[in-house]
Formats: structure tokens, sequence, C-alpha cells
């Protein structure tokens, strides 16, 4: 059966409806979230190379530490996406007495293959060895692969996942982990709360389009018949929890039909909401204490001057 299809199914059972976020990266959603990561409402992506490029040797070195001179260090990277603001840290870690490989893991065939060729042009000593997979598959090469490992976990990927399911990953993540092993994650800190929902509700409608596009996707690759004019792009924050999230509300009531799925039919309620994704904000003790839930120690946080985003180096608590 059809894994789209499957999923819509699944989760229009549940209330409220739900689409998971990562079906946006198809070929058209990569390239519009490329272009949100340029947007001026959108700060997260500047802010976070912005820290990379006032403190790159840095974290090149916090993530290179636990491996020996002339020793191999794979770099894999979870959800690397266009790798702009990777390219920067591996250029870091090219400068460190290590044996270098870039692992990118990223969902989107597309995005791995511009990825794979811009490296070729621009880092062509850099041994890479990109997987158009899922997070799983990042899981699976950190199991197998000899040698120390530092994991990039960036632009605040990990706030799409729901509580409970971040603390999981995170312990999932940390388990096949070694003393020398390191993990960077990116976290979007709490803030104004008008400037958090400003960069999901941009003034250009950008981001409208990246949600419309999850429906656009199933009327190609699930047989839907959504129509797009009947549904409103809403997101919404919740300062008391750091909850960002996207709703796609449907302006009348409609029948949806997918004709990968025969015979069944979902009934949608005029101004009824499905969610789409979730894009949480952290606070600094609720970073640490999440790492510590995973078995993970801080070794260092990062931030930019205002404090609106952390890169935290993480390591087994030993
Ligand atoms: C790529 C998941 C980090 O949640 O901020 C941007 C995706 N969604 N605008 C985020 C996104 C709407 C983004 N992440």
């Amino acid at each position: 059966m059809n894994h789209l299809a499957e999923h819509l199914a699944q989760g229009f059972s549940q209330t409220p409806k739900t689409l998971s976020s990562k079906y946006f990266y198809d070929a058209t959603g990569s390239r519009l979230f490329q272009q949100i990561m340029g947007l001026p409402e959108y700060y997260p992506t500047r802010t976070e190379l912005a820290i990379f490029q006032a403190q790159g040797a840095a974290i090149g070195r916090a993530l290179a530490a636990g491996a020996g001179p002339g020793q191999p260090l794979a770099v894999v990277e979870l959800g690397a996406g266009d790798g702009l603001k990777t390219k920067l840290l591996l250029r870091e870690l090219l400068a460190q007495p290590v044996a270098l490989t870039y692992v990118p893991v990223d969902i989107s065939p597309s995005a791995i293959d511009e990825l794979a060729a811009s490296l070729r042009q621009e880092l062509p000593s850099l041994p890479t060895e990109p997987l158009a997979a899922e997070y799983g598959a990042a899981l699976t090469t950190l199991a197998t692969r000899p040698g120390a490992k530092a994991v990039l976990f960036l632009g605040s990927n990990i706030g799409n996942f729901a509580p409970d399911e971040r603390a999981d990953f995170l312990r999932e993540l940390a388990r096949p982990l070694t003393p020398a092993d390191r993990l960077l994650v990116g976290f979007d800190l709490r803030k104004d709360p008008r400037r958090i929902r400003a960069a999901y509700d941009d003034a250009q409608g950008v981001t409208a389009e990246f949600n419309f596009n999850l429906l656009r996707r199933l009327n190609a690759e699930a047989g839907a018949n959504f129509e797009l004019d009947a549904w409103q792009h809403f997101p919404d924050y919740d300062p008391s929890t750091g909850a960002m999230r996207s709703w796609l509300v449907s302006r009348r009531a409609q029948t949806v039909r997918l004709a990968t799925l025969p015979g069944q039919a979902f009934e949608i309620a005029a101004w009824e909401a499905i969610q789409t994704e979730s894009s949480f904000k952290f606070t600094l003790p609720q970073i640490t204490e999440l790492a510590a839930g995973a078995g993970l120690r801080v070794v260092e946080v990062f931030q930019d001057d205002a404090h609106d985003f952390a890169d935290v180096v993480l390591a087994v608590a030993a």
C-alpha cells in the first residue's frame, strides 16, 4: 500500500488529526525550506550560522577532542539538508589532525544529491558517504561503524519531536556512543513569543506554501483530492511549553478521498484543524535535563550574543 496514504489514514484517525512534518521534504518542499532559511523572519538558520562563524574553531576542537591524532573521525549528520552551515564546521574539522569522513543523512533524495554534488566541488578532499534515508539509518551507521564519531543534529531539527519522542530519540542516539564520541545538537531557545510566531508566519507566505506542499504531495503521490484554496496555514505558539505548532485549518466542511485508498472517506468539519508540525523551543536547564535523561553530559554550550539559539556539545556521561 502507498505509504503516504497509510500515514494519512493513521494520522486522520487521531484527535486532532495530524500529518507528519517529515513528509514536507520532497524536492519542492526541500526547495521551499531553503527559501524559508533566507526569510527575514526566520532567524534560526542565520543565527546558527553566526555561531559557527564566530566560534567554529572551538566547536571543531570540541567535536574532534575524543579522536586521537591521525585517527578516523566520522561526522554523521542527521537531516543535513543543503549543508550550508555544516560546510563551515567541516572546514574547521579538516584543520584538526584527524582522518575525517562526512556521512550526511537526509530524508530528501534531491537534497542529498545536491549536497553530494556541491561537496565534490567545494571540499573535494573530504571523503563523503551520503545517505538518502530517515534518521534510523544514521543510528545503524553509529552502531556499526568503527572509530570515533561526531554526530550533528543541527537547525533545531530536534524541536520537531513531541516531548516523549524527543527523550526516547536522544536516548537511542546516545546508546551506541563511546566516550570518544561527541554529539552537537542545535536548539532554538525561548524568546519573544511574537518573534517566534512570526518566523513561522512570514509576510511572503513561503511558510504557508511549505505547509500546503504536504497536501500537494498527498494529491500527487497518494491520489488525494485536497483543494488547496479550502485550507488556511495557521501557526500558533504556546510560551508556557515552548510549543510552536503549524496547523492546516479547513475553511469549510469537506470530504477527503484518496485514489490509493478506494472506498474510504475522511470527513473534515468546517474550521477543523490538522496539526502538521511542532517546532519546540527550549531553555538551557531543559536541555541539561534532556541530556541527563539520555545518559549524556553537557560538555560545552555555544550561543549567539542575543542567546536566541544554542549549539550544545554532548558526550556520554561516563
Ligand atoms: C527544519 C524542522 C528545523 O521547525 O523550524 C521552518 C522547519 N517549518 N518553517 C523548523 C520549518 C516551518 C524547521 N526545521
